[in-house]
C-alpha cells in the first residue's frame, strides 16, 4: 500500500494531448505476411554469459533490453512513486491509475462514475522518453489510453488518440513487437483466401531485445563452441569483421528507419549481416524529409559525413552493447576524430560555446518531430517534441 500512497500527489492536469506518434501508429496497419517460427533454434541470453560475460554484463542496462516488459502485480506503482495518479480531460471525464487486487489499473470515470477498468499487463518503451501500456483481452493486446511521458513526468492521452473520447481497444499488433521485442507469433485463422483473424500467441512472446534478436538464433553456435573450446574463431554466427557498411547500418536500420517501408517478410528473422532490402520494400517519400523520430538511418544517410567518409556508421558514435551515454563532449570527440582541422568563421568562434566540447548542439540540433507533438488544453498552441536530428550539417 505504501508505494501507492506515495503516488497520490494531486496533479492538476494540463490536458496534454499528443496529436500523433506516427511511427508507432502506422505499425497498426496489416502488413499481410506470415511469420516463420525460429524460436526453437535460440539458446537464450544466459547461455552467452560463460563466453561473452563482459558483453552480457554491459548489456544489462542497455535500453534495448528493456524496451518491452511484463508488468508484475503492483510493480508499476511501486517503481514510479512520483507518478501522479490521474489525467483529467475536462471536468467530466478522467482516467485514474489505481491499485486493485490483481494489479494496477487504468480506470475511466465520467462524472466520477466508473465506466471501465483495464489492467496494466505489458509496457512498451524503457521509459527514456515515454512508456505506452497494454492490456490482454483474450489473445489480443490492446493499448491503454494513457501513456506516461517520462520527460514531462506526466500521464497523457496516448499518441494518436482523440481528445475527450474513451478508447481502450486499439490493438497492438505484431509489428510493434518486431521493433520492441525479440519474438512473437501470430495465430492466423483463414478461410480459403481471406484472413479472418490474427491473434498473438501469448506464450510465444519474448519481451525486450535479446542478443539473438540482433545476431540470429545461436544455439548451434553455442553448442559448437562448447564442444570445441580450443577453437578461437566463431562458427555458425555471422562474422562482423567482414561486414560492409551497409550490413552494419542495416543491423540498426531494421528498427531505426521507421515503419513506412512495406514489410516483405517478418523482420523477426532478420539478423545482423542480412540484407534489409529483402525484408523491407523501397523507402517512400519520407526518405526525402525524414523525421527526427524513428528515422535516424535516413537522416544520417543524408549527411555529407556519411556520404563522403564511406566509413561512418551508427557504431562510430554509439556503443551497441553498453549503456554509456557519451555526453556531448564524448560525442564531439567522435567528430574530432575525423575533423581535426575545421575552419570556423570568427563569428562562430565567438559564439561562447566551447567548440571542442560541443559540436552537437550546432551540427545535430534538436528539432521538433513532425510525427509527435503536444497540445496543452486551454491553449491552442501545439508544443514541440524535440529530438536530435541525425542529419549532420551546418544549420
Ligand atoms: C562456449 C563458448 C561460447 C558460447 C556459449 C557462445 N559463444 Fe559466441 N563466440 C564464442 C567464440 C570463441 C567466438 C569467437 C571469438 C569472439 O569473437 O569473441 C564467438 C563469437 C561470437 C560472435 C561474434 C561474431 C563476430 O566475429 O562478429 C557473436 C555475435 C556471438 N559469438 C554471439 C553469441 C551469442 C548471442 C551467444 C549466446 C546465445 C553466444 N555467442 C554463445 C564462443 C561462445
Ligand atoms: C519500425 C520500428 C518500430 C515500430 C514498428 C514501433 N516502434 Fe516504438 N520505437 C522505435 C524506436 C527506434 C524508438 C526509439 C527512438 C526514437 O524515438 O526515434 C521507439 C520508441 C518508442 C517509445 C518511447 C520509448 C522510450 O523509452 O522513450 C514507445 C513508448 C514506443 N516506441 C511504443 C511503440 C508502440 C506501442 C508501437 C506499436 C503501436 C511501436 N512503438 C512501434 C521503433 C519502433
Ligand atoms: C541491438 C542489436 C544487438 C544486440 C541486442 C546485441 N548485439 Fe552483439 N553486435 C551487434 C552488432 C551490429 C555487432 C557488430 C558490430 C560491428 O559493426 O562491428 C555486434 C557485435 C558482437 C560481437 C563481436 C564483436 C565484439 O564486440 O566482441 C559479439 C561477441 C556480440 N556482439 C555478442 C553479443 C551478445 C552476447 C549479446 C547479448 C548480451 C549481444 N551481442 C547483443 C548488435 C547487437
Ligand atoms: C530490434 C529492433 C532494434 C534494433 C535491431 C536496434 N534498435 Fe536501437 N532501439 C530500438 C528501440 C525499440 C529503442 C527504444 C528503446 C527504449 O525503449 O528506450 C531503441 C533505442 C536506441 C537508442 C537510444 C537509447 C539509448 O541507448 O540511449 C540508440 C542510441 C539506439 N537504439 C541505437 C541502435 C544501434 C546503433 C543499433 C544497431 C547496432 C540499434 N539501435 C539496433 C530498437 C532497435
Ligand atoms: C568518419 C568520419 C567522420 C565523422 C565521425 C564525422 N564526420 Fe563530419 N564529415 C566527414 C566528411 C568526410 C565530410 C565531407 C568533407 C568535409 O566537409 O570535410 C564531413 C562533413 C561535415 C560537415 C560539413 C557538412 C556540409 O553539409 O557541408 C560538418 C558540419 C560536419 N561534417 C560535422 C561533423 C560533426 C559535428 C560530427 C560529429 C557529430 C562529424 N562531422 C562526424 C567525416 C566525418
Ligand atoms: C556522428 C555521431 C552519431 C552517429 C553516426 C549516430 N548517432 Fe545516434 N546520436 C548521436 C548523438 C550526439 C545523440 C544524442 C545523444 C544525447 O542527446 O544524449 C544520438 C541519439 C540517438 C538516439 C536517441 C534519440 C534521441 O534523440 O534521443 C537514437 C535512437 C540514435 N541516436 C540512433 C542512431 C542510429 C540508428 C544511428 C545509425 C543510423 C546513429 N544513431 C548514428 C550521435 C550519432
Ligand atoms: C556555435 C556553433 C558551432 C559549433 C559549436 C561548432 N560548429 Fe562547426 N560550423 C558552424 C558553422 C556556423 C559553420 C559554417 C562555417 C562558419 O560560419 O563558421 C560550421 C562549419 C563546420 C564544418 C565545415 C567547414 C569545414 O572546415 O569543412 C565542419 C566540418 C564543422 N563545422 C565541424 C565542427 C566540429 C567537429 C565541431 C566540434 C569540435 C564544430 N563544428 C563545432 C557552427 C558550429
Amino acid at each position: 500500500m505504501v508505494g501507492f500512497r506515495r503516488l497520490i500527489v494531486v496533479f492538476s492536469s494540463i490536458g496534454l494531448l499528443i496529436v500523433l506518434f506516427s511511427q508507432c501508429m502506422d505499425a497498426e496497419a496489416d502488413k499481410g505476411y506470415e511469420l516463420v517460427a525460429t524460436d526453437s533454434t535460440k539458446a537464450g541470453m544466459t547461455t552467452c554469459i560463460q563466453c561473452h560475460g563482459n558483453i552480457y554484463d554491459d548489456y544489462q542496462n542497455n535500453p534495448h533490453q528493456k524496451t518491452s516488459s511484463v508488468i508484475k502485480g503492483h510493480d508499476l506503482l511501486q517503481a514510479n512513486s512520483a507518478i501522479s495518479n490521474q489525467f483529467s480531460f475536462d471536468d467530466h471525464l478522467k482516467i485514474a491509475v489505481e491499485r486493485r487486487d490483481s494489479g494496477a489499473y487504468q480506470v475511466a470515470y465520467v462524472d466520477n462514475k466508473e465506466q471501465l477498468s483495464r489492467r496494466f499487463d505489458v509496457a512498451f518503451g524503457s521509459g527514456k522518453d515515454a512508456i505506452t501500456f497494454a492490456t490482454w483481452q483474450g489473445n489480443r493486446l490492446n493499448q491503454l489510453q494513457l501513456t506516461y511521458f517520462s520527460r514531462l513526468k506526466t500521464w497523457a492521452n496516448s499518441p494518436g488518440y482523440r481528445d475527450k473520447q474513451l478508447y481502450f481497444s486499439r490493438e497492438i499488433d505484431v509489428r510493434c513487437l518486431e521493433c520492441h521485442a525479440s519474438f512473437a507469433e501470430n495465430k492466423i485463422t483463414k478461410t480459403e483466401s481471406l484472413v479472418t483473424s490474427k491473434e498473438l500467441i501469448r506464450g510465444s512472446i519474448s519481451y525486450g531485445i535479446d542478443c539473438e534478436r540482433c545476431h540470429g538464433p545461436a544455439a548451434k553456435h553455442a553448442e559448437f563452441q562448447l564442444k570445441h573450446p580450443e577453437q578461437k574463431g566463431a562458427k555458425y554466427i555471422s562474422l562482423s569483421k567482414s561486414f560492409t557498411r551497409k550490413q552494419k547500418t542495416d543491423a540498426c536500420a531494421v528498427c531505426h528507419s521507421g515503419s513506412d517501408r512495406k514489410a516483405l517478410r517478418s523482420t523477426f528473422v532478420f539478423k545482423a549481416g542480412d540484407d534489409l532490402d529483402e525484408f523491407l520494400g523501397k523507402d517512400s517519400q519520407t526518405a526525402v524529409d525524414p523525421d527526427v523520430h524513428g528515422q535516424q538511418m535516413q537522416s544520417l544517410a543524408g549527411s555529407q559525413c556519411f556520404i563522403q567518409s564511406k566509413t561512418l556508421d551508427c557504431n562510430t558514435c554509439h556503443t551497441i552493447h553498453g549503456n554509456k551515454n557519451e555526453g556531448l563532449a564524448g560525442y564531439s570527440d567522435k567528430c574530432i576524430s575525423c575533423h581535426q582541422t575545421v575552419k570556423h568563421s570568427d563569428r562562430t568562434l565567438s559564439s561562447g560555446i566551447v567548440l571542442k566540447k560541443n559540436c552537437i548542439d550546432c551540427h545535430m540540433p534538436k528539432k521538433s518531430s513532425k510525427a509527435i507533438s503536444f497540445k496543452l488544453s486551454g491553449n491552442s498552441k501545439i508544443a514541440a517534441y524535440l529530438l536530435r536530428t541525425h542529419k549532420i550539417a551546418v544549420y
